[in-house]
């Protein structure tokens, strides 16, 4: 099969539309309703109809939109991984090219990976309730049975019905600005008619203001902060404009952006129509939105050109690093789209190391069957995929030739999915047809094996221009030389630093040897490190610190990851702490206090990362 993490027969049959009606129920923490699944079939002799389903309780099963028409089914047994197979059995088998609509009565449950309920303490505003998915990647299956497949590229539309006062936001285009009222009840329609797959389904529910930030842009967020995040991503239209000189049109409609509860365990994600972002990016400053630049490249790689699964994921987050950089190149100067690949290499060695260099995970196209793909994350698919593309970017003659080449790939693949294979098979026939035998040489030349399926850090070491890293360099080398001798530092010293050379300068110091407690006193306070609020600098400065088992630290840690459940900042966090002879005890203890506030997937992970359940 195809796809190994999905348990529908998908080689059978393929979804084309959800029409999803649901209910959204605070008191008991479920959605009710119904999905309508529309599907086609491939093959002739198609007795079933199976789809994904994970902590879902099914309530009926029927024909078309017509309950007499009812049809059998059976729930396979669960996987603890994967989840559970509903078998659906046609009323008769179908040919091939058929058309068949099925409607599946449903609830969500408390173990419902893809949601998290959050109380009303939970909160900014602390009066209302709020929910959230996150779909990404085989957590779909948790929200709405279908076939959880990025392969698998669909429509959707929806009726949401929530409690007054609460809005209901989704990755779609609102078919409705005002909500039709009935009773206490809100209801929302949306639609997406863009084909996507089954992982940029999303929902939010809570008492939600936005501002408007551009032509196609709302900023969207609990009231009290929603002036805060409408200044930090003033920026996003010009993201976006650059993305479509680089690429194709912007295809989507809106660009709204989200600013979520502070567990939300991703830096961003791409859902199409409505980006869902941490709050963790709110520095004041602008200086973190390098995240909002990713997330709109995706509106191309990964939401219209996309990995046909999970085990080519770097078709979806390579290229978008690579775009990513490149807007910033764009709009910043190629010093800083450089200063961002060095940091990527940097990021992409601390995993591997994590993941351990022979680590058949570390692989560019990794084998995931049997696999949760959520255990297999890391900066391996975005750095190691970036630097595939850099390299052949090089390697092939520059952006005179791999630019248009860019455009040429996604208008090939748009509202498509597909594998390396194919990505590669495009490449060559790409180049041949435009530039003829000598680059078809070249490409012959890249060790392709080395490259996709060997684990470890890249075969080719691309160098990066230092300019922006070098101060920081020199002054994370005078640190590490004062162990034997003293220098005066300055605040001064950090005075001409953007705040990424400062993450850059903690990293570097973060490569040497654990610093003495003595110096990182000094340093702290010659520098006000603990005092900063930028979440990339306190994360790396309480790195360095637990590195070095620096016990003054503790209470800002367990401060920092109370507040906030990125699984970027959390999990390191953790694990360092619970490395520390003297702080296992409290990373324990602490996130057991704390595991309800984390999102399901960040609970599952920091609980395996602490030995608290077996891995
Ligand atoms: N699509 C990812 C988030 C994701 C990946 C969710 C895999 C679930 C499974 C998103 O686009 C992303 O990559 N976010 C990054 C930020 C980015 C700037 C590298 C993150 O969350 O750190
Ligand atoms: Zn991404």
């Amino acid at each position: 099969m195809s796809d190994p993490n999905t348990l529908a027969n998908i080689d059978q049959v393929v979804t084309e539309h959800l029409a999803l009606d649901l209910k959204v129920d605070f008191s008991k923490q479920r959605l009710v309703g119904n999905v309508l699944v529309t599907l086609k079939t491939l093959v002739d002799n198609v007795n079933e109809v199976i789809l994904d389903t994970n902590h879902l309780v099914i309530n009926g099963v029927y024909e078309g939109e017509n309950p007499e028409k009812a049809l059998k089914y059976t729930l396979s047994e669960q996987d603890p991984k994967f989840g559970r197979a509903l078998h659906i059995s046609l009323a008769s088998p179908a040919s091939a090219n058929q058309k068949i609509q099925i409607t599946v009565c449903y609830e969500t449950t408390k173990d419902s990976g893809a949601l998290q309920w959050l109380e009303p303490s939970q909160t900014v505003g602390k009066k209302h309730p709020y929910l959230f998915t996150q779909c990404q990647p085989i957590h779909a299956r948790s929200l709405v049975p279908c076939q959880d497949s990025p392969g698998i590229k669909i429509t959707y539309s929806a009726r949401i019905d929530t409690p007054a006062p609460l809005r209901a936001l989704m990755s779609a285009l609102r078919l409705n600005e005002e909500p039709e009222v009935s009773g206490d009840s809100r209801i929302y329609r949306f639609e997406q008619k863009t084909t996507m797959p089954s992982y940029l389904i999303a929902l939010v529910v809570g008492e939600l203001e936005g501002i408007e930030i551009g032509p196609r842009t709302t900023v969207w967020s609990e009231p009290s902060m929603v002036k805060k995040c409408a200044e930090e991503f003033v920026d996003t239209e010009d993201f976006i404009t650059v993305g479509e000189q680089l690429l194709t049109p912007y295809e989507w409609g809106r660009y709204d952006l989200l600013v979520l509860p502070s567990s939300f365990p991703y830096g961003g994600m791409e859902n199409p129509c409505l980006t869902f972002v941490t709050p963790t990016l709110l520095a004041g400053d602008r200086s973190l939105v390098d995240v909002v630049a990713h997330e709109i490249a995706h509106s191309w790689m990964g939401n219209l050109v996309t990995t046909k699964s999970w085990e080519n994921f770097w078709l979806n987050e390579g290229w978008t690093v690579f775009i990513e950089r490149k807007i910033v190149g764009r709009l910043r100067g190629e010093p800083a789209r450089q200063f961002g690949a060095l940091q990527g290499v940097i990021s992409l060695r601390g995993d591997i190391d994590f993941f351990g260099h022979e680590n058949p995970l570390t692989c560019l196209c990794p084998r995931l069957r049997g696999v949760d793909p959520d255990d297999a994350f890391s900066r391996v698919p975005y750095e190691k995929g970036f630097n595939l593309l850099y390299y052949l970017e090089q390697h092939l003659g520059g952006p005179e030739v791999f630019e248009p080449y860019m455009k040429a790939y996604v208008r090939e693949f748009a509202g498509k999915a597909l594998t390396t294979d194919e990505w590669k098979t495009f490449l060559y026939s790409y180049m041949e047809k435009t530039h003829g035998q000598e680059k078809v040489d070249l490409l012959d030349q890249v060790d392709w094996k080395a490259w996709l399926h060997t684990p470890g850090m890249p075969p080719v070491d691309n160098s990066f221009d230092q300019s922006l890293a070098h101060a920081c360099t020199h002054l994370a080398g005078k640190w590490d030389k004062s162990r034997e001798t003293p220098f005066e530092p300055s605040p001064n010293d950090l005075k001409e630093f953007s705040p990424s050379q400062k993450v850059f300068f903690l990293e570097k110091v973060l490569e040497t040897q654990p610093m003495p407690h003595a110096l990182l006193e000094s340093m702290d306070k010659v520098y006000q490190l603990s005092e900063v609020q930028n979440s990339e600098i306190r994360f790396k400065w309480q790195m360095v610190c637990l590195k070095a088992e620096y016990q003054q630290i503790y209470p800002k840690v367990v401060q920092f990851i109370t507040e906030q459940g990125r699984m970027k900042f959390t999990r390191p966090l953790y694990r360092a702490l619970y490395k520390c002879p003297s702080g296992s005890q409290l990373a324990q203890e602490t996130f057991i206090k704390h595991k309800n506030f984390y999102h399901p997937i960040c609970a599952r992970l920091v609980e395996k990362d602490l030995d608290l359940v077996k891995k």
